[in-house]
């Protein structure tokens, strides 16, 4: 060896050396980035942490220390993890080699999800960072959700996903300046799902590593936690949040809405499982104890209406069913909070209950069979109506539904039940059709089918003209940039390897993306049924593109261990927590 290099490797070995004395005596002489939070931690925590972990003292607002009104006596505790309980859920893509040809196509399709998403990320940071979302015509900004940045905290694991690791960086820095100082009246659901998800969900991505996000997490853990402090300890969902701080009561809604009162298992066990604090579990415990205790008492036993009183609590009374907006996550979140609890103790298997009684009422009243001129094999979500003892279904497509073709494919493997998996295709399958068929290559938000009398294949009724074939009324024609379809077909092609979806997935990336472009970014659209090269677009683009839409295609285009399905399960915001 040459005798510089000789040196140098002396010097090295004692530098290394003199670091290793310093990091394992309790000295604390080497200034770290972090040190300011203990919990740096070399991988995601097993077992939940005991003692739990606390927040370190910081400046501004602490919603920790504000006082209960409604104090819990006893908290639930976390059941214990039964070693490899769940079933797998991918295809067993690694059995199979895929020809050179399809890498390249994939490669290429994904390379080009990637640069919109950058092209979107880019104008963001340039125009409107740490708003809540850019306005893609204009270049403005807009406030929407607190105004704490939701499209920056919604889109730190897709920057991660997207191995765009500077700007994950850039953007967790920025993370670290968010204060959740009291903001009025703050939309609780949307608060959870997209900000505590996206910051659980960057979390579990660095493998627990960068305890800045958990930081945050717990501080909005906290202040979403004080949302619960009501006489029945149920959620308030639309929350005054200046009035909380100043120490006023306040008690669950009389009308309220069943997904905002039931989207917080995912995001609630993860924290608690993250932190050994289980407040969050127990929160959520009590709202699924009122959901299972009322279930088979409703006007369809195993479904939960739209409009519930949250204050009494009586789930009991509403007529409406659905699937769409405003029930969606309530019913999603069943199989994927078992998942994330492994099954495990009673609440998992309250969960199970839970999923198997509305998948049976699902199953029963809430699709349909769409006529379409060829016959396609396909299953649409309805609404219904209950009047008297009158069942009155609503043959009205939502864009918003189609995640459930997602949720019966993963229950279906979750819980054994190859029909799930087949409906789950076939409404996946509704939404695709409803894709191909409108005349953009984008389903439209709202719109009613001619429905065969039963589940079975029917004739279409030519004498019925409509323009387009199939959208027999088109009640909302706009497209939001909407994840649920292009999320679906994610589900169908990670469970059944089938990569014809991946094909499907790419006409209608191609169709959104040059329907919506704008010089900066990607806007909703506000009539997909009309033709015509330039269609007119509105200055919007919610966080959710960032977030899923992108996510859910780059994912269809990634190799299937990138999030495989069995080791992450992905919130209603597609924001995807740790199984293992
Ligand atoms: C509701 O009904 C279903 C099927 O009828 C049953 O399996 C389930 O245990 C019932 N749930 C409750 C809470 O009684
Ligand atoms: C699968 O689900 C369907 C509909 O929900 C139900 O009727 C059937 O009994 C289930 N099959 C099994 C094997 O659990």
């Amino acid at each position: 060896m040459h005798p510089r290099r000789v040196k140098l490797l002396a010097g090295v070995v004692f530098f290394v050396t003199v670091v290793c004395f310093l990091r394992s005596s309790s000295f604390s002489l080497l200034p770290s980035a972090k040190s300011r939070f203990p919990y740096t931690q070399e991988h995601c925590p097993a077992k939940p942490p005991q003692p739990s972990l606390v927040p370190p003292h910081r400046e501004g607002f602490d919603w920790r220390t504000i006082e209960t009104h409604y104090p819990v006596q006893s908290f639930a505790q976390l059941p214990k993890r039964t070693k490899n309980s769940l079933p797998r859920i991918q295809f067993a893509f690694e059995e199979e080699e895929s020809p050179l040809y399809h890498e390249l196509v994939r490669k290429r399709r994904q390379a080009a999800v990637r640069a919109a998403f950058v092209r979107c990320w880019t104008s963001y940071k340039h125009r409107a960072w740490m708003k809540d979302e850019l306005q893609p015509i204009s270049g403005g900004s807009k406030t929407t959700f607190g105004g704490w940045g939701a499209t920056l905290v919604d889109s730190l694991d897709t920057l991660w996903i997207m191995d765009l690791k500077d700007e994950f960086e850039e953007a967790v820095s920025a993370v670290t300046q968010i204060d959740f100082t009291p903001e009025g009246e703050v939309n609780m659901f949307e608060t959870t799902i997209r900000y505590l998800g996206g910051l659980l969900a960057a979390y579990d991505l660095t493998d627990c590593k960068d305890s800045r996000l958990l930081e945050k997490a717990m501080e909005l853990g906290d202040m979403i936690y004080a949302s619960f402090d009501t006489p029945n300890r149920m959620p308030i969902t639309r929350w005054n949040s200046v009035m909380a701080a100043k120490g006023e009561k306040q008690s669950a809604a009389a009308n309220g809405i069943i997904a905002e009162m039931a989207s917080f298992q995912l995001e609630f066990t993860r924290l608690s499982q993250l932190t050994g604090d289980m407040r969050y579990y127990d929160a959520v415990v009590r709202v699924s104890n009122v959901l299972e205790e009322q279930q088979n008492r409703t006007k369809i036993p195993g479904l939960w209406p739209v409009g519930i009183d949250v204050q009494t609590p009586d789930l009991t009374q509403g007529n409406l069913f659905t699937l769409g907006g405003m029930s969606d996550s309530a019913y999603e979140y069943l199989g994927k909070t078992y998942q994330l609890l492994h099954g495990g103790g009673p609440t998992g298997q309250q969960y199970k209950k839970m999923y198997t009684a509305a998948m049976n009422a699902i199953t029963t009243h809430l699709l349909f069979r769409p006529r379409t001129p060829n016959k396609a094999d396909i299953l649409m979500p309805n609404s219904i109506r209950v009047e008297g003892p009158l069942l009155l279904p609503d043959h009205t497509a939502q864009h918003l539904a189609c995640f459930a073709g997602g949720m019966l494919t993963l229950g279906g493997r979750l819980f054994d039940n190859a029909t799930h998996v087949l409906l789950g295709k076939q409404v996946t399958d509704a939404c695709i059709w409803s894709y191909r068929h409108a005349p953009n290559g984008i389903m439209p938000e709202v719109f009613t089918m001619q429905a065969c009398p039963s589940l079975a294949p029917c004739e279409y009724d030519h004498g019925r003209s409509c323009r387009w074939p199939g959208f027999e009324a088109v009640g909302d024609a706009r497209y939001g940039l909407r994840p649920e379809a292009v999320e679906s077909v994610f589900y169908i092609y990670r469970v059944t390897g089938d990569n014809g979806y991946q094909d499907l997935a790419w006409d209608m990336f191609q169709a959104i993306d040059s329907r919506s472009r704008t010089a900066l970014a990607n806007a909703a659209i506000g009539d997909v049924m009309k033709l015509g090269d330039q269609l007119e677009l509105q200055d919007s683009m919610e966080s959710f593109w960032l977030a899923e839409t992108l996510k859910y295609f780059y994912l269809c285009f990634a190799e299937p261990d990138v999030l495989s399905l069995d080791k992450w399960v992905f919130n209603t915001e597609a924001h995807p927590l740790r199984l293992d």
